[in-house]
């Protein structure tokens, strides 16, 4: 049995280090995904005023920034049992789906792309080709023009005449895991060139309403800030214009280029690689129209799609018995192996920062294809007419969706599907305007709200279920808690010897060159994960971090 390191992995957000052990025919038997990075925010948020938290919680990380912001908010309110204007909801909606948009977009084209894209081998691309070949995929192509295609190659060309890739510097190009033709590979490095402009404008229209992005502002305990924005009919069109240009470029580039590459991956696709343990949850939200959510809250057992249970926050644990915390709840770090290697040699030993959260006793799965399948078998009308076009058109099961490149179909879908929602967000926030109900803050007397008291909320954002809880006493933070998506999809096993999503879906993927894990990349990446949410502070030396003296006490 040989092991393989890879620490950190690139292209995601945070540190996250891969341990894999190989079999003489370089099959995956078993892995260990460890979170290295230490987070203190919770520790941060002690004693501190409640209507402060979600400007704190919101520096949890650099990407989901309003997911923590809006997660914070929403968690002060339940323990204080306030309801907020519906306007406020709206406006938290459609920051909260600008970024679903840019997050999904940015991940697949700038995170995950060149696990399936030989950058260099788009150069023998035969334009003309190219161009036919996008039509296969969508009846109007994105900038489908044979100069833009020149356009391109001159400029990937111009990376390679000066010695250097530029961003596509250090990939294993050539690796024979890589199964595009040059024309596909051009066509899709074209779309990401133009994602890196998408990612910009995207991002505006999170700010409208947030104030900024990262780190939106506008968010506050009983509403929202941000009125003059929403009553200047400006505004709102800038924003609309935004949304309608990201759908273009998704209905255009981003749909078409997953099917093409579940047409090309097809027989990894029905070898199952990628697929975890099949047990999947959403937590569902997102007022829609009436009683109807965006997403449906489900959960799903052994992929066993036909018994949806409803979901139930008390089947929730989190344990540490394998990850670095003592069993006070304490940061307590055991050092590696003298060769660098993560200690799991017995089934008791500690290797990550992330904790060990599971769902009846069980390790699960979340994100964009939890909610796409929760939502699909639970008659998401909008949903699944998304899914069985795209299942016809690629000739494809709902089954195998539950793998790396299903992942990524999943997450455009959901893409697509917001793309659409969003419009009737707005419309409704247009109506209530119309109607004189400018109201965007609930007003009450922080003296006069209750000392003591819990709360907690659960929503769905862009990597899967995030969780935050608070403990407040005496008009202070007392404890605080957040459960990211990236943690559960991480989770290390525990004394159950259960793998993670991360884990299983590694098992029996097998390696052309060991010397380049590219299969072991892709699959990771297909979760899209993001460390930065699930702990923090560096330990680059491997150093005793068990000195901390800070206690985190996150019992609610
Ligand atoms: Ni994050």
């Amino acid at each position: 049995m040989k092991k393989i390191v890879i620490d950190p992995i690139t292209r995601i957000e945070g540190h996250l280090r891969v341990e894999v052990e190989i079999d003489e025919d370089n099959v995956v038997q078993e892995a260990y995904a460890s979170g290295q990075l230490f987070r203190g925010i919770e520790i941060i948020l002690k004693d501190r005023d409640p209507r402060d938290a979600g400007l704190m919680a919101g520096r949890i990380c650099g990407v989901c920034t309003n997911s923590h912001f809006r997660g914070a908010v929403s968690a002060v309110e339940d323990a204080y049992g306030l309801e907020i204007p519906k306007n406020a909801e709206i406006i938290r909606d459609l920051m909260a789906m600008a970024l679903f948009i840019q997050d999904h977009v940015v991940h697949f084209y700038h995170l995950h792309l060149l696990d399936f894209v030989d950058v260099v081998s788009a150069l023998e691309a035969d334009i003309k080709l190219t161009s036919k070949e996008a039509h296969k995929y969508s009846k109007k192509p994105f900038r489908n023009s044979h100069t833009h295609y020149e356009e391109v190659k001159t400029k990937l060309q111009n990376f390679v005449k000066a010695g250097k890739l530029g961003p596509f510097s250090n990939g294993y190009w050539g690796h024979n895991e890589y199964k595009l033709t040059a024309e596909q590979n051009l066509l899709l490095i074209s779309h990401y060139l133009e994602a890196l402009k998408f990612q910009t404008n995207i991002s505006k229209a999170v700010a409208i309403f947030g104030g900024k992005t990262p780190h939106p502002q506008s968010i506050v305990v009983g509403g929202i800030t941000s009125v003059a924005d929403m009553l200047n009919p400006g505004r709102l069109n800038d924003y609309i214009f935004i949304i309608k240009e990201a759908k273009e470029f998704v209905d255009r580039a981003y749909l078409p280029d997953m099917k093409l590459l579940a047409i090309a991956y097809k027989d990894e696709i029905k070898e199952g690689q990628g697929r975890a343990n099949g047990n999947f949850l959403s937590v569902g939200g997102y007022e829609f129209e009436g009683d109807q959510r965006l997403f449906c809250n489900g959960v799903i057992y052994g992929h066993n799609f036909d018994e949806i249970e409803e979901f139930d926050e008390t089947k929730i644990t989190e344990e540490v018995d394998r990850a670095w915390y003592n069993e006070k709840d304490e940061p307590f770090y055991t050092d590696l192996n003298e060769d660098g290697s993560l200690k799991t040699k017995t089934k008791t030993d500690k290797y990550s920062w992330i904790k060990a959260p599971r769902y009846d006793g069980k390790t699960m799965e979340t994100g964009p294809l939890a909610r796409i399948l929760v939502s699909y078998m639970k008659g998401n009308e909008l949903i699944k007419s998304f899914v069985d076009e795209f299942l016809k058109d690629t000739n494809l099961e709902l089954i195998d969706l539950s793998t790396t490149i299903g992942r990524n179909v999943a997450r455009a879908i959901e893409t697509a599907y917001i793309c659409e929602y969003i419009f009737k967000l707005v419309s409704r926030l247009i109506q209530n305007i119309k109607y004189y109900d400018t109201e965007t803050w609930g007003k009450y007397d922080f003296e006069k709200l209750p000392k003591d008291t819990k709360g907690g909320v659960f929503l769905e954002v862009p990597r899967g279920v995030l969780s935050h809880f608070v403990n407040i006493k005496n008009q202070k933070i007392q404890n605080y808690s957040v459960i990211a998506p990236t943690t559960w999809n991480a989770t290390p096993k525990n004394l159950d010897g259960k793998r993670g999503a991360y884990e299983e879906a590694l098992i029996g993927i097998k390696l052309a060159d060991p010397s380049r894990p590219l299969e072991v990349l892709k699959v990771l990446h297909s979760f899209d994960p993001c460390l930065a949410c699930a702990v923090h502070i560096i330990d680059t030396k491997g150093v005793d971090l068990g000195r901390y003296k800070i206690k985190i006490n996150c019992q609610i």
